[in-house]
């Protein structure tokens, strides 16, 4: 593992690249990331880096966002089948639909979708600014897509907007279930209970926080608490455990882990900077109808 190391560090500087990582992927490439956050900082680093090529250790949709934010860089994929489910669970005729129906309809994508459904959204969000985001939109009727747990929960904070759910979700977060938080409840009863939105609606009732995967590392490092139950995918421990080395965290379901985030390795990693491949290609006119929502998004988080 070390040579890998060396030979990913080498190559790196040797191709002016730079890898970013989401807090999903394996613990040993969080560790030789540059850059290692939320969907949303990340979507921010690929727009500043200056690296000419990006490596992005996650799934596809973070790839291409960060292709469609930075179009003259190289994006590279370590494993080009790493995909989230949940990206694809919304219908373009749905959405054609419902602009009929609402004419002042505001589309609301989620970031984890592909670039097709961007194309067809007005802004987009990541969990750590859909409320902000929501909340400045002139419009009354919002369609959230794809996710509808995160589209309820925004809608439960902003009640004066009319919101039509979508029925996407995250089926890691959606596997975890109301009796194992009860049953980590009692076991750890001093642990505050840490949620990502992503998780369904009685999960959501059950917790102490509610944020995305670095809220929720920000909560439990300036929190006194010493224990929290995590509910979301468990590759967040490793930062968890790095910053708090005297805290306890426990895991509030059996399966928290996401197949496709797990997918990437170092080997791969180091394969795709040896070699380009994967590279993410968007034609210019895809990616610009893509890029307005994001743009748009970064524009009202500020
Ligand atoms: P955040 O890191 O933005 O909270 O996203 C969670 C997630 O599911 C990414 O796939
Ligand atoms: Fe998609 Fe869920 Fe995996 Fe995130 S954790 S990439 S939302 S399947």
């Amino acid at each position: 593992m070390e040579n890998l190391i060396a030979q990913i560090k080498q190559l790196k500087e040797e191709k002016n690249a730079v890898i970013l990582a989401h807090y999903y992927v394996e613990d040993e490439v969080q560790d030789i990331a540059d850059y290692i956050g939320d969907s949303f900082y990340l979507s921010k680093v690929a727009t500043t880096t200056d690296a000419d090529i990006i490596v992005f250790c996650g799934v596809s949709f973070m790839g291409e966002s960060a292709k469609i934010l930075n179009p003259e860089k190289t994006v590279l994929m370590p494993d080009a089948t790493a995909d989230c489910p949940m990206a694809h669970m919304a219908e373009i005729d749905r959405i054609e639909a419902l602009r009929k129906e609402y004419p002042d309809l505001a589309v609301v994508c989620y970031i984890n979708s592909t670039a097709e459904l961007k194309c067809h959204s007005d802004v987009c969000v990541t969990s750590s600014n859909a409320m902000k985001i929501v909340k400045k939109l002139p419009n009354k009727n919002i369609f959230f897509i794809p996710d509808q747990n995160l589209g309820h929960y925004i809608s439960e904070q902003v009640p004066d907007k009319n919101f039509i759910l979508n029925d996407g979700y995250c089926h890691v977060h959606a596997s975890i279930r109301v009796n194992q938080v009860e049953a980590a409840k009692r076991k750890y009863p001093e642990a505050l209970f840490l949620v990502h939105p992503e998780c369904p609606a009685p999960i959501l009732e059950m917790a102490d926080f509610i944020g995305s995967t670095s809220e929720i590392i920000d909560y439990a490092t300036e929190s006194p608490a010493q224990e929290f139950i995590v509910g979301t995918e468990l590759g967040v421990l490793h930062d968890l455990k790095l910053k708090n080395p005297g805290k306890k965290f426990y895991s509030a379901g059996a399966v928290q882990c996401c197949p496709n985030m797990k997918k990437i390795s170092l080997e791969k990693l180091l394969h795709v900077l040896q070699t380009g491949e994967n590279e993410v290609h968007l034609s210019d006119e895809f990616r610009q109808r893509a890029q307005a929502p994001l743009t748009r998004m970064l524009e009202l988080a500020k």
